[in-house]
Formats: C-alpha cells, structure tokens, sequence
C-alpha cells in the first residue's frame, strides 16, 4: 500500500496535451528559438562554464545584472526555475494551513489554485467582470473578508491578455496589508510595469520570467524583485545550489543583449494586433483585447473546433469547462504564417467547411 501525503490525490494536475505539434501555440512561447548573435555569445560562454562547481558566482552574476537594471541591490532579486518556481515558493511560505487564505483572480493562471492546494492553503478565486477587467473593489474587499496571507494578481492576465491599469494595482496595495505578488510574465508585451511601486510598498513583490518575451522556456529561468526581508524569507523554502550553470549563463547572456529581443517583442505585439482585427471579423467569433503574445477568442463550439485543429497537428490552449472560459480558445501568436493557416483552419471550421 502506498501511503502518499494526505490530498495529493486530490490535487489536480497542469492539464495541456503536449506532443510534437505541427504548429504548437499552446503554451504562450516565443516560436523564435534565440536570435543568432545572442545563440553565438551563449554557445561561447557555455563552453567555457566549469562543470565541477556550484554555480554560485553565475548565480549572483544573473542577480546583479537584474538589480543593476531595475536599480536595487542584489539582495532585492531571487531567482528561481522558471517563474512558476518563484510562484509555488511565495504560496509554500505564505501558505501552510487550511485557515491560511490566497486571493487571486478567476479566470486567471490556473496554477495559482494548484499551488494554494500544494501549499496546503485555502484558495480564493475573485472573480473578474464580465469582460474580464479587474475588479479592484471587489478583490480588496475579498482579501480583507478572509484576512488573506497572501493576495495575487496577473498583470497582463493569462489567460484573457487583459491588462490591468497601474492605478489599480495601487489602489489594491493601498487598501491591502498581507503580502502582495504581482505576476508580471507577460509584461514585456505590455509595458506597465508595477515596479516603480515597490518601494512605497514592502509588502509587494514583483515575478517575471525568461520564458516568454526572452523565448527562454527550456532554460526554466524566473526571478522576483521584493524587499530583502521578504526575499530571504522566501530563500529559505530552497534548497541550496537550485540554479543549473546553463540556465543562468544563457539567462545572463540573454538578458545582458536584451536589446537583440526587441525587434521580436514589437513583432509578436503587431501579430496580436494583426490576428486580432482579423479574428474579430469572422461571424461568431469574440476576440478579447490583449496585452500579451496570445490572444482569447470565444468560438460558438471549441470543443469540436479544438478536435478539428487537433487533427490538424495544431496544438492551441482550449479551456474545455474551466470556470468563465467556457468555449475559449487561446492562441499565442506564432509566426505569421502559422498564425494565418491555424486562422484558415478556423474560419473553415466555422463555415462547415473543415
Ligand atoms: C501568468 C504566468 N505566470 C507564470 C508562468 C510561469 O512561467 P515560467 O515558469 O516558464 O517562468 C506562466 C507560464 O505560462 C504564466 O502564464
């Protein structure tokens, strides 16, 4: 009899098909592997990374580098695999009782509830309005109602693209005392960052990630920026020498030419913005504004449309029955010729034509 720990049954799991897709936009990736001067500089920095050691001064050095860039000092910055690491950690510290509350927003990233059940904590969805903008009252006065430990938004949201306005963000830090990530992965595509407000509040912290503007997924490198109280906090849920020196070294290299992803980042934009004018002009089809590299459309059947693209070797994020996202599909914008056949494939479908 295997006695696993009490709930892991229970707890649900990530659930994106994956499998080698002929067009995959199913994940929110860069579908660019990295620039070729950037892939240059890293390939000539790993091959001269010691293997016998820890990497601690490749960690520090990636540290640094990001606090240098936001102007604060290294102990401000923690870094983790992939920003979802970052996240699970801040809801295992603030987490650890059934009477221990996280607030975050519905429909939102849908490992927020999977981290506050990892974290034995109670989960709190809020939801967003109708057209799913943020609904700044209504979440202030939830994390007060439950006297939360922990209050969490995404800014711009996943996965509606929904960004919400700084002023918000604000009012929600005014009014809140517990502590308070803002989950910025997609920020890059839109360029509000909640950053200048954190240190009037001490109790924010801010996530970010190498894996989506940086197109860095398979290196799994995130980062929080927060008060040095709440980052050693936050340190002590890791286990010592977490980082891998080719993550952090390919990580350093990328974010020292940052500039090289620029052309990029305004790319993918101008694709959302392209797909999106397109998208709204087929006949049933919602399409919501997005912030982001991936767009949320309403379709009047996903399931079968899903199904059809599937057959297709098209790999697209379909909610099935996920709370507030019945018949959403979402896209990330791929290359454009990938965006504009998995369009085709959709308008066929849609004029029983498929
Ligand atoms: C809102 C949000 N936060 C965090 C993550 C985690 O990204 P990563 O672990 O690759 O940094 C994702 C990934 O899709 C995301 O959508």
């Amino acid at each position: 009899m295997l006695n696993y720990r009490k709930g892991l049954a229970d707890m649900p799991a990530y659930d994106v098909i994956e499998r080698p897709w002929g067009i995959k936009v199913n994940a929110n990736e860069c579908n660019m592997n990295l620039p070729p001067l950037v892939e240059e500089r890293v390939m000539a920095r790993l091959g001269c990374v010691a293997f016998n050691r820890y990497p601690n001064e490749q960690y520090d050095d990636l540290r640094e580098q990001i606090a240098k860039y936001y102007g604060v000092q290294k102990e401000n910055v923690l870094l983790g695999i992939g920003s979802s690491e970052i996240i699970e950690k801040i809801f295992y510290c603030f987490g650890g009782g059934e009477e221990r509350h996280i607030v975050y927003p519905q429909p939102s990233f849908s490992m927020y509830k999977i981290y506050a059940k990892a974290a034995e904590a109670t989960g709190v969805p809020v939801d967003l309005r109708a057209d799913y903008t943020f609904d700044a009252d209504a979440f202030i006065n939830k994390v007060q109602e439950v006297k939360a430990d922990l209050a969490v938004i995404c800014n711009p949201n996943n996965p509606t693209g929904t960004g919400i306005p700084l002023e918000d963000i604000k009012k929600v830090a005014d009014n809140i005392d517990c502590c308070f990530l803002v989950d910025e992965a997609y920020m890059e595509f839109y360029g509000k960052s909640a950053f200048g407000m954190l240190k009037n509040y001490p109790n924010m912290i801010i996530a970010r990630t190498f894996s989506k503007a940086y197109g860095l997924a398979s290196c799994r490198v995130g980062y929080m920026v927060a008060d040095a109280k709440i980052v050693d906090m936050i340190a002590k849920a890791y286990m010592p020498y977490y980082m891998n020196v080719l993550s952090l070294v390919t990580a350093d290299t990328c974010f020292q030419m940052r500039q090289e992803f620029v052309p990029r980042i305004q790319m993918m934009i101008a694709e959302r913005k392209r797909m999106s004018k397109r998208y709204a002009e087929l006949q049933g089809v919602k399409v919501y504004p997005s912030n982001t590299n991936f767009v949320l459309v309403k379709v009047p059947d996903a399931v079968a449309l899903n199904e059809s693209l599937v057959a297709k070797n098209i790999g697209i994020r379909s909610f099935g029955n996920a709370p507030r996202l019945e018949n959403c599909l979402r896209l990330s914008m791929g290359l454009r010729e990938e965006n504009d056949r998995i369009f085709d494939e959709i308008k066929l479908f849609l004029e029983g034509r498929a």
